[in-house]
């Protein structure tokens, strides 16, 4: 037996990549394990894709429904999207070459808040899981698993696919082994109780997964590294960006209205989400502790220079530098990390009992601070909502962060009406570029566009949104929310159409 496979008959079910994924067929639901590029499986896609070719070569149809924790990597979802293996794919993505054939139309994509796939599926909505295909870091004596760099949705797939396949994979780091914290609620609406967590760090689960061994009918051992891009090194934008927040940070404290270690922080996914954890990181504030989604870079570090006391999220999402810099310090972080599966890391109950501080990227708000955070131009999937709706709606502070200017100048990521809306103006506390912060708190929406446009707007779009709400405010049929409805989403026209948001009568220049 391997070290890492320790119980005799899990042992004796080990068989190739190839022979595995010939367990998997046409039209099946399958639940992969996988969260941002961390705890994927590695080889089980790559066999599968072949199966795939070989059947359509045979003149044969093979695609399957795909449910993950969030996004995977190339060798998922890049390897299923390149052989038309997939029919639908739930509930995140961020690979180009999916992405690419999901805005072609060529396959269905759910995107959907990630605290709730779990339990949509044990209540039925998705039909039957058929097979998980589960990475784990090791099998126990005992038979219970040891998770990998994230838990996502794998107590889910295990509980209730039909049949599992188990990728042990060696890479993962043997001080993941006690990190990790799963709730075992077995309950479902109407006989739910509590998630008894009253602070980030407390535990209420168990630090390994289980699975009954007749389900399991292969285990396939690899030794393959996570995948994660390179994030972009803070700019002098993202550095404004985070500028603006620890100021807005430090004067709530000054109010009382949050304490000096501040409330447990959920950060999003993305450049400018991970760039402000840096700031931060340079900000005089100490003690921190994270309730969030996922662990980039920024937080990482937090953790390592004292300054973060603890962080608990359901996955890791670590750039490949970052994963140097947790296995250099894995030893003190193994007590500072815990991982839950995302049903519990991204619970509503649990965001607003905590009080999170939510910290979200977004695409575009508008100047009634309508946040989207998915679609470009209306109708383009970038990535998907993720979490940002579990921790947006109850949070203690919901902000929304960009650049005040995407494609360099050309659009403005302030508009006069969002061209896609994931969180309404109802969900959003503050709004923040890098021109500066827009509390949003207490106002109604008039007073929220006069200081989004005062706070927020890039200097070369000010003029044009402000004559815009002049104009909807003389003329607009209710005077609440005013709109000029044939205008609304011409900015988003115009730079379709011309490559830029940039009105004719906008002379200043662009960025
Ligand atoms: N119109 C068109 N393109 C836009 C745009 C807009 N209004 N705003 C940003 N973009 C483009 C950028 O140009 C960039 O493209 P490029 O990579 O080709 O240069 C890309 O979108 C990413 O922008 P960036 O400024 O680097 O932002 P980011 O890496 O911080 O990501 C989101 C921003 C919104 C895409 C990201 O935060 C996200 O996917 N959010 C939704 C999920 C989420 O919030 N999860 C949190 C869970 S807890």
């Amino acid at each position: 037996m391997s070290d890492r496979i320790r119980h005799p008959a899990f042992a004796a079910r080990r068989m190739s990549a190839e022979q595995a994924a010939r367990h998997i067929r046409h039209d099946m639901t399958v639940g992969m394990s996988g969260f941002t590029g961390a705890g994927y499986p590695k080889a089980i896609p790559g066999a599968l894709a072949q199966h795939i070719t070989d059947a359509h070569g045979r003149g044969e149809p093979f695609r399957i429904r795909v449910l993950t924790g969030a996004s995977t990597a190339p060798e998922l979802d890049g390897a299923l999207a390149r052989v038309d293996g997939i029919e639908l794919r739930v509930p995140f993505q961020s690979d180009p070459e999916l992405r690419s054939r999901i805005n072609a139309g060529k396959l269905d994509y759910m995107d959907i808040h990630l605290g709730q796939l779990a339990e949509k599926v044990r209540y039925g909505f998705f039909g039957k899981i058929d097979v998980a295909v589960i990475e784990v870091s090791a099998i126990r004596e005992d038979g219970s698993l040891v998770p990998s760099s994230s838990v996502g949705n794998n107590k889910t797939w295990l509980d209730m696919a039909d049949a599992v396949i188990l990728e042990v994979n060696r890479w993962q780091p043997d001080a993941l082994d006690g990190m990790h914290d799963i709730f075992y609620d077995t309950a479902l609406p109407p006989y739910r109780s509590p998630i008894p967590l009253t602070h980030p760090g407390e535990r209420v689960g168990d630090p390994y997964l289980q699975v009954p061994l007749e389900k399991v009918i292969a285990v396939v051992e690899t030794d393959a590294p996570d995948r994660n891009s390179p994030f972009k090194a803070p700019d002098a934008t993202s550095k404004a960006i985070a500028e603006h927040l620890i100021d807005f940070l430090r004067f709530e404290v000054r109010q009382g209205r949050i304490p000096a270690n501040l409330l447990p922080i959920q950060s999003g996914v993305g450049n400018i989400a991970n760039a402000f954890m840096q700031g931060l990181g340079e900000s005089e504030f100490t003690g921190l502790t994270a309730f969030t989604e996922v662990i980039q870079d920024g937080m990482l570090e937090l953790i390592i220079s004292g300054k973060m006391d603890l962080a608990a999220a359901t996955s890791f999402s670590l750039s490949p530098v970052g994963i140097e810099r947790f296995l250099e310090h894995a030893d003190v972080l193994r007590d500072k990390i815990i991982l839950r599966q995302q049903g519990v890391s991204n619970h509503p109950e649990l965001v607003r009992r905590l009080g999170c501080i939510a910290l979200n990227g977004m695409i575009e708000a508008d100047i009634y601070g309508n946040v989207n955070s998915t679609h470009l131009m209306g109708t383009q999937m970038m990535n998907g909502i993720g979490g940002s709706g579990d921790f947006a709606r109850n949070a203690y502070l919901s902000v929304f962060m960009a650049p005040s200017t995407a494609k360099n100048g050309l659009i403005s990521t302030i508009v006069p009406m969002v061209s896609h809306v994931d969180h309404t103006e109802h969900d959003v506390s503050v709004i923040v570029t890098d021109q500066g912060l827009a509390d949003l708190r207490m106002l109604s929406p008039r007073q929220r566009a006069k200081v989004i446009v005062e706070k927020c707007v890039h200097p070369s779009y000010r003029d044009m949104l402000a004559d815009y709400i002049e104009r909807a405010t003389a003329t607009s049929y209710g005077k609440h929310t005013p709109h000029l409805l044939p205008e609304a989403l011409s900015w988003h026209e115009r730079y379709l159409v011309t490559g830029s948001m940039f009105g004719p009568e906008a002379t200043q220049a662009k960025d």
